[in-house]
Parts: C-alpha cells; sequence; structure tokens
C-alpha cells in the first residue's frame, strides 16, 4: 500500500532519533529479540494508532518484528514527527499522517489506515476504533481485537460496550498498574514542563501553577510543578482527589478563583470547558494556557475567539488572545497536549513500560484470540508483573524474597 506522508528524505533526522530512543528502552529492545524469533503476529495486519514520534515507531518496528504487516496513522494532528514517520516508511511500515493534518486530513489518515484491512490494532484516544463502528461496521465485526492507551480512549470503549455495540476485546492498557503508575504520572508530569519550558523560555519559580485535574496525570504535573518552586493551586470536582491534594500540600480551589491567581494553567481532566468564558472573564492577565488532556476541548477555543479582540501568533506555538480591556492570555499549542504538541511527549524510559505493554497485550490476544469475547478487558496480571520485572533486571534491581514462614504468615487467619 501507498504511504501518504510529507517527505520521505526527512528519514536519516526521524531514524537518529528512533536510533536513540532504542538505545534507551530495555524493555522494548528484550520483547523485539523474543517477538523476532518467535514471530508471534505471523500473518496478520496491525494498525497502530497513536503520537508518531520515535518510540511509538521503534513500537511500530517491534511489532512488525513479531511478523506482522504494519500500518501507522497519527493519534494527534500536531503530535506526528514527520521525519520519523518517513523514517518508518523507509522500515518498510506503511504510514498516513504529516504533522499539522486538517481535520478533514486527520480523518482520511484514519481511514487510510483502515483500509489497510488491520487483524489487530493499537489506538489511542479512541478514533480509530469510534470510526470502525461509526462508519465501517461490517469490517470492525471481523477485526481479531485490539488495545487502548490512554484514559480518555479506555472511557469512549466503555461506553460503547455499555451500548452493547463493541463487536471485538479491546485491551486497557491504560489501566495497567505498569502504565498508569509511571507513564500518566511520572511521564506526563515531566514531559508537560518539557512542552511549557519550550515554548515558552519563561520561569516556572514563584508563578501560580494551576493545574485542573488531580489525576494519575495531574498528580504528575503538580509535583513536578512543586519541584519547580511554583505555587501550587488544584481545581477538582472529586472530593477523595481534593483530599489528596491538599495532604499533598496543595491548595484547591474553583478554576473561577484560581483564574484570578494563575500565570501558569494545565488542564488534565479528560472532560471538556474546564476554562471557560467564566473564567476568562476574570483571568489574570498574561495568563498562559496550555492543556494535557487527550483532546483540545478542555480549554474552550470558541469562548477565546469570541472573545477576543485579535489573535496573532506570538511565538512558534503560543497563540495570543488580546481581549477588549486589553489582557492577553497566551494559549500553547492550540490547545492540544502540550507535551505531544510543543515537545516530544513522554521520555524513552518511561514508554519503554507503556509499550511493551501494548507488544504483549497484542500477542496475548492473538495467542487468545478463541477465548475473548467483544468487550474491554485488562491487561493480564501477569503481563504486568513480567514488564515490572524485566524493568528492575534492566535496572540491575533485586528484592527480598518471602520466607517459608512469611508466606505462611501472610496466607493465615490464626495468631
Ligand atoms: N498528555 C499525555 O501524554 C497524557 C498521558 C496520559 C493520559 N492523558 C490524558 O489525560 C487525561 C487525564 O488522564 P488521567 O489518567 O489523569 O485521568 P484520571 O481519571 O486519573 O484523572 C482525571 C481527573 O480529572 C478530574 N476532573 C474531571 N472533570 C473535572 C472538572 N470539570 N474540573 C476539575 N477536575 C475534573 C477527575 O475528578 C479526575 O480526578 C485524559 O484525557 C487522558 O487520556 C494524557
Amino acid at each position: 500500500m501507498d504511504s501518504m506522508i510529507r517527505d520521505i528524505n526527512l528519514a536519516p533526522q526521524g531514524q537518529l532519533k528512533i536510533d536513540w530512543v532504542d538505545q534507551h528502552m530495555p524493555i522494548l529492545n528484550q520483547v523485539k529479540r523474543d517477538f523476532a524469533q518467535r514471530k508471534p503476529l505471523a500473518g496478520k495486519r496491525a494498525v497502530i494508532c497513536l503520537h508518531l514520534e520515535a518510540k511509538t515507531a521503534y513500537l511500530a518496528l517491534t511489532v512488525k518484528a513479531a511478523g506482522a504487516e504494519v500500518a501507522v496513522c497519527g493519534s494527534n494532528p500536531l503530535s506526528t514527527q514527520d521525519d520519523v514517520v518517513a523514517a518508518l516508511v523507509k522500515n518498510g511500515v506503511t504510514a498516513y499522517a504529516w504533522h499539522g493534518a486538517t481535520d478533514k486530513e486527520y480523518k482520511m489518515h484514519l481511514n487510510k489506515a483502515l483500509d489497510f484491512q488491520p487483524d489487530i490494532l493499537i489506538d489511542d484516544g479512541g478514533d480509530l476504533v469510534a470510526t470502525l463502528h461509526a462508519e465501517r461496521l461490517e469490517q470492525a465485526k471481523g477485526i481479531i481485537g485490539g488495545a487502548e492507551e490512554t484514559t480518555t480512549g479506555i472511557l469512549r470503549l466503555k461506553a460503547l460496550a455499555r451500548e452493547g455495540k463493541l463487536t471485538f476485546p479491546m485491551i486497557a492498557v491504560n489501566d495497567a498498574q505498569m502504565k498508569y503508575l509511571f507513564d500518566n504520572r511520572y511521564g506526563t508530569g515531566q514531559s508537560v514542563w518539557d512542552g511549557i519550558l519550550r515554548t515558552t523560555n519563561l520561569t516556572v519559580c514563584g508563578k501560580v501553577v494551576v493545574v485542573a485535574g488531580y489525576g494519575w496525570c495531574g498528580k504528575g504535573v503538580a509535583a513536578r510543578a512543586k519541584g519547580l518552586n511554583a505555587r501550587v493551586v488544584v481545581t477538582e470536582i472529586d472530593p477523595i482527589k481534593a483530599n489528596e491534594a491538599l495532604m499533598d500540600g496543595f491548595e484547591v480551589m474553583p478554576m473561577v478563583e484560581a483564574a484570578k491567581l494563575g500565570d501558569i494553567f494545565v488542564t488534565v481532566t479528560g472532560n471538556r470547558d474546564i476554562i471557560r468564558r467564566e473564567h476568562l472573564e476574570v483571568i489574570k492577565d498574561k495568563a498562559i494556557l496550555s492543556n494535557a488532556g487527550h483532546f483540545d476541548v478542555e480549554v474552550n477555543k470558541e469562548d477565546l475567539r469570541a472573545m477576543a479582540t485579535s489573535v496573532r501568533i506570538a511565538r512558534k506555538n503560543i497563540e495570543e488572545y488580546t481581549f477588549p480591556d486589553g489582557r492577553k492570555v497566551y494559549l500553547l499549542g492550540e490547545g492540544r497536549l502540550v507535551n505531544l504538541a510543543c515537545a516530544d511527549g513522554h521520555p524513552a524510559e518511561v514508554m519503554d513500560l507503556t509499550f511493551a505493554l501494548q507488544a504483549l497485550s497484542l500477542d496475548y490476544l492473538v495467542a487468545n484470540r478463541d477465548k475473548l469475547e467483544p468487550g474491554v478487558f485488562s491487561v493480564p496480571d501477569s503481563i504486568d508483573r513480567k514488564v515490572a520485572e524485566f524493568r528492575l533486571k534492566a535496572l540491575g534491581v533485586s528484592l527480598d524474597e518471602l520466607t517459608e514462614k512469611q508466606a505462611k504468615y501472610l496466607a493465615s487467619w490464626a495468631e
């Protein structure tokens, strides 16, 4: 199949990026070696819809090493790196993606990837699976199954399953412990600040950072902001998460109050309209708005556009909106995931865990295809533990083992 990419001549630059992450992903290295010997996906066609940067490329090459024919498409128009995609094509992967795709082009890329006729798939945010079920139902019925990368995608899958419409098994990779405890918390925590710092070249210390949502991602973003010496305010709707934020040493208040104080905002709720007109009406002059949630709906861009008397590009990846009273706000990366639109996403060592789970989940799906019904499934605990053990081994870290007496003690009820 013919790829649709920006420029194949960018491949050498992309290959260097893939080589770099290859050197920092020891778990995926090991999975790839094992796959290359066993070929567990031989004869299968796989479509991978993820943020197309170097770590994802290495995952695609791992799936290819398992014997599958692989096609990729982006899961967000601004996170695709054209040089990496070109390198993938040079490595025999079919690709339908370019950086800055319009909504129409993005949708066309998804459909082109589905024309590849996948047996198995990896989705990030649910667009691939939603397209299959809304527009290509006959094709959906023939799919063996897939794996979903993120919180928002799993919410969408569960909604589809609740309506009895999901036609194949999907593994919720996001909900594995070796995923959300590390990728969502430490990965998002670090890479969000990488994106904000690269883009603005401003200080964080001494500023008020507002983090909307104190889930796994929000915890990481807030902890890193504290480490950069910011005063951190959290907004939440869940009383338990709010208590966690308070005990972790952060202030908690409604967004309408936080809007007046914040210098830098990071929304990471998976919900919509977290910053909207009523907040923009009182927001501090020169506030920086960024989003790390999956979709670009957390900062209401329609409200921003409607309220602004002028909009201009103030700097690469920064839109400046000026309000009638002269206040300005800056929106980073069009309100799309700031760590991917304005930086390279999570560190390679973190994606090593997530993508090892993804690769092993595809292996599991194909091996157990006759036993799995349509629905949303957890990553088997044995895979989660295997990835944890691989990581410790790669780091040269050993653990204690239970003595016989200890095991007996833990399993008994009598004193
Ligand atoms: N940027 C990235 O690289 C990256 C990585 C992983 C996940 N994500 C995405 O980030 C989002 C959050 O993921 P998560 O794993 O932290 O989810 P989570 O469910 O653990 O946390 C979301 C939090 O947001 C809170 N929330 C919901 N509506 C709110 C509102 N109106 N105001 C304030 N708080 C609200 C919830 O109570 C919850 O505590 C999802 O869209 C997910 O797909 C992004």
